[in-house]
């Protein structure tokens, strides 16, 4: 048995790749990742001289590199993350939202089916968003019966990518699951989306921006809870199965900024509310949507999976991380990251500088 996780090098797949080297120690897996900005070799160094871990740079929109890895590694379960992943950036260049993970993903599904050729035993795990289900008012959840009606342009292309994902169920009879999760937070997050980049300003001493009026509403969930859903829907889902995942943990933005700030200034060694100072409501996000909130009861009932990380101790796992790790931080924030990927690639070695 072969593992495949794509966008390994990102937020979740890091975090994914080493459960799964802990969890099934007998198991191959091959990290695969273009590294992008949002990849990063550096979250997976510490597996550098594991046997059973294998990294690969491909693209997932290259057919030939994607046949590649199948075949050299004979690939049977695919756990698939590799997307663009950011909503303002979508909005300011949605194209490439549609190349990779739609046009990505009909090529990673497209490898799956030739190289299984109705094998069984084999699973392609999709792994997508809360997002593709729009925006909730004050009331109400999503759950595996919502109606898909995304809003931007990232919602709109993970949307159209479980679309494929289900035409290659129906189609093809590919064995395929997908998972729906709400907002994951945690160690080696890209300092872009919310909680890093507000532990950047505070530790920068800078603003901390929050969208119009902070009432916006998110539902959190650590990120090794996410793994973990992800992990037991590969080893327990039914093929052609939605599963949606999440916190059970909403807060609006305002209220979760104020909680990470209060958390950060008592491991930065801050005064009690010294960080606070630092929010700054600036203008909205166009299209934002209002609040997502997910009824996760399909998978507690059908898997047995639930959450077990509380939002304080999520946060305050995620604040240590981030200082203990400012190193790491200020490459990314630089874009040192990417620069030493170049090179590690050009001169075919690991470990140059
Ligand atoms: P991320 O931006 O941190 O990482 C994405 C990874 O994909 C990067 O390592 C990048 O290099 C890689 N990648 C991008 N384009 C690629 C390509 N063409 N070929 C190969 N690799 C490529 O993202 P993340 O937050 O870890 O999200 C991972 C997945 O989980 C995404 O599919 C996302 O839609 C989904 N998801 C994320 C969240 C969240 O809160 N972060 C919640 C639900 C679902
Ligand atoms: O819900 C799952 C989704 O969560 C994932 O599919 C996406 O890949 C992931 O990026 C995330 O999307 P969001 O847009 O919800 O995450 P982001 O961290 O960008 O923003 C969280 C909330 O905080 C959102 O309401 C916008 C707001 N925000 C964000 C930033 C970056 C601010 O108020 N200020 C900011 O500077």
């Amino acid at each position: 048995m072969t593992f495949l996780v794509t966008g390994a090098a990102g937020f979740i797949g890091s975090n994914l790749v080493h459960l799964l080297r802990r969890r099934f120690a007998d198991r191959k897996v091959v990290s695969f990742d273009a590294l992008t900005y949002a990849g990063n070799l550096e979250n997976l160094a510490a597996l550098e001289d594991d046997a059973g871990h294998v990294f690969v740079q491909g693209d997932i929109t290259a057919p030939e590199q994607v046949a590649a890895a199948f075949a050299e590694h004979d690939v049977t379960h695919v756990f698939h993350l590799a997307a663009e992943t950011h909503v303002d950036r979508s909005i300011d260049d949605p194209f490439a939202f549609l190349h990779t993970n739609v046009q990505g993903t009909g090529v990673l599904l497209r490898a799956a089916q030739q190289h299984w050729q109705g094998r069984d035993e084999v699973r392609f795990l999709h792994v997508s968003t809360d997002e593709v289900f729009g925006s909730l008012g004050d009331d109400g959840t999503f759950s595996e019966q919502a109606p898909y009606a995304p809003r931007s342009p990232y919602a709109a292309s993970k949307a159209a990518s479980d679309h494929l994902v289900r035409a290659w169920h129906e189609t093809y009879g590919l064995p395929t699951l997908i998972t729906n999760c709400t907002n994951n937070y945690g160690p080696r997050q890209f300092p872009e989306k919310l909680i890093p980049l507000v532990l950047c300003r505070a530790l920068a001493g800078e603003p901390v921006p929050i969208y119009g009026t902070g009432a916006n509403v998110r539902d959190w969930l650590f990120v090794d809870d996410h793994c973990d859903a992800l992990c037991t829907v590969m080893e327990r889902g039914a093929p052609g199965q939605t599963y949606c995942v999440g916190g059970r943990t909403e807060r609006t933005n305002l209220d979760l900024v104020k909680t990470l700030l209060t958390t950060y200034d008592r491991y930065a060694g801050q005064p009690p509310g010294f960080s606070a100072s630092l929010i700054e409501m600036v203008q909205d996000r166009p299209g934002h949507d209002f609040r997502y909130a997910m009824d996760c009861s399909f998978i507690e009932q059908e898997l047995g999976w639930s959450p077990s990380v509380t939002l304080d101790e999520g946060l305050e796992r995620t604040v240590r991380w981030y200082l203990d790790h400012q190193e790491w931080l200020h490459r990314v924030q630089r874009g040192e990251h990417v620069a030493f990927q170049q090179r590690w690639y050009k001169n075919g070695r690991r470990g140059t500088t």
